[in-house]
C-alpha cells in the first residue's frame, strides 16, 4: 500500500505556525494581517471557495472582509474597488475569486491588484519574479504541493520529475519551484504523445491536468511518489456527486506515497492562502522585506530547496 500524504493534518499543521505568527504580530503592537475577498457573480462553487477561505481566516486570526458584487458589474467598479483597496493600509493582501463574469477582462482585474497585497501570486511581476528566481509572492497551489513532497522527499536534486498540465495557476509556478530545488522536469500535458511512457520514467508526478482518473496504474513506476492536484465533480453511482482527482487512485498502491482526493492538495491551498497573508503583513509592516526567496523565508526556502550556492 502506497503511504497516504495527508494534506488535511499538514494543513493544520500550517495553520498552526500561520496563527502563532498572527499572534506575534499582534503581541507586537501590530494590526492583525487583513485579508479583503472579491467575489463577483454568483457561481456556487465561487461562493463555497470563499466561504472556506473567510472562516480559515478566523481560524488563525487574521482579519478578513468580503465584497460581493453582482455579476452586472462593471469592469470600471471593479477597478475602483480594487484601487481603493491597494491604498488601504489596513489591508495587507488582495484575493478576487476567478472566474469573473465574461464581460470582464479578468488579466486586467488581476493585473490592478498590487504585487505586495496579490497573495494568489497571479500578478505578472509575481509571476516574473518566481520565473526568474527573484522572490515574490508564490501561488497557493504550487506552494501547497512544494510543502507536501517536503514531508516525503529529503532532496529534490536530479529527481526525475513529470508534471501534468500547464496552467498559469499550477503546472508551470510549480515547474518553476521544482526547477529551483534542482529537480530535472519535464512538463506535459493532455496532448502530449507517450504520456504514459514520460510518466512511468518519474520519480514524481505531480497531475494536474484537471483530467479524471488520467493517470492509470501502468503509467508509475514502484516507488514513485504522486501528488494529484485535480479535483472534478463527477455523478456517482448512487446519484450523488464525488469529487475525482486526476490520478486512479486505487490503481497506484504501488506508489511510495500518494495525495488523496479529496484532503491532499486542496486543504494545503487554502493554508497557503493565509501564510501568504501573513508574508504580505510582515512585509507591509518591514519585517522580513527579504523577498527575494520566492515568498518563503530563508529557513523555509532551504527546507525546500537545498541550501547554497551551486553551479546551474
Ligand atoms: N478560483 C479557484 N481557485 C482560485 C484561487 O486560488 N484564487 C482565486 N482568486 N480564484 C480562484
Amino acid at each position: 500500500m502506497a503511504d497516504l500524504i495527508d494534506g488535511r493534518a499538514i494543513a493544520r499543521q500550517l495553520d498552526e505556525e500561520t496563527k502563532a505568527a498572527v499572534d506575534d504580530l499582534v503581541a507586537a503592537g501590530h494590526a492583525a494581517p487583513g485579508l479583503t475577498v472579491i467575489l463577483v457573480g454568483d457561481d456556487p462553487a465561487s461562493e463555497i471557495y470563499v466561504r472556506r477561505k473567510i472562516a480559515a481566516c478566523e481560524r488563525v486570526g487574521i482579519r478578513s472582509s468580503k465584497h460581493t458584487l453582482p455579476a452586472s458589474t462593471t469592469q470600471d467598479a471593479l477597478l475602483t474597488l480594487i484601487a481603493r483597496l491597494n491604498a488601504d493600509p489596513e489591508v495587507h493582501g488582495i484575493l478576487c475569486q476567478v472566474p469573473l463574469p465574461e464581460h470582464i477582462d479578468t488579466g486586467k482585474v488581476l493585473g490592478a491588484i498590487v504585487p505586495e497585497k496579490d497573495v494568489d501570486g497571479f500578478h505578472p511581476v509575481n509571476v516574473g519574479r518566481l520565473s526568474t528566481g527573484t522572490g515574490g509572492i508564490v501561488p497557493c497551489t504550487p506552494l501547497g504541493v512544494m510543502k507536501l513532497l517536503a514531508t516525503v522527499v529529503d532532496d529534490f536534486t536530479g529527481k526525475d520529475v513529470v508534471v501534468i498540465g500547464k496552467s498559469n495557476i499550477v503546472g508551470k509556478p510549480v515547474a518553476n519551484l521544482l526547477l529551483d530545488a534542482e529537480a530535472t522536469v519535464t512538463v506535459t500535458h493532455i496532448y502530449t504523445e507517450g504520456l504514459a511512457e514520460i510518466c512511468r520514467q518519474a520519480d514524481i508526478i505531480v497531475a494536474a491536468a484537471g483530467a479524471p482518473r488520467l493517470v492509470k496504474g501502468h503509467w508509475v513506476k514502484d516507488g514513485a511518489i504522486i501528488i494529484d492536484v485535480g479535483i472534478t465533480r463527477v455523478a456517482g453511482e448512487n446519484g450523488k456527486d464525488r469529487l475525482v482527482g486526476d490520478v486512479a487512485f486505487d490503481e497506484v498502491q504501488h506508489a511510495a506515497a500518494v495525495t488523496p482526493v479529496p484532503g491532499g492538495v486542496g486543504p494545503m491551498t487554502i493554508a497557503c492562502l493565509l501564510s501568504n497573508t501573513v508574508k504580505a503583513a510582515r512585509a507591509a509592516y518591514g519585517i522580513d522585506t527579504n523577498v527575494s526567496n520566492h515568498g518563503m523565508d530563508r529557513e523555509e526556502r532551504a527546507m525546500l530547496t537545498g541550501s547554497g550556492a551551486r553551479p546551474n
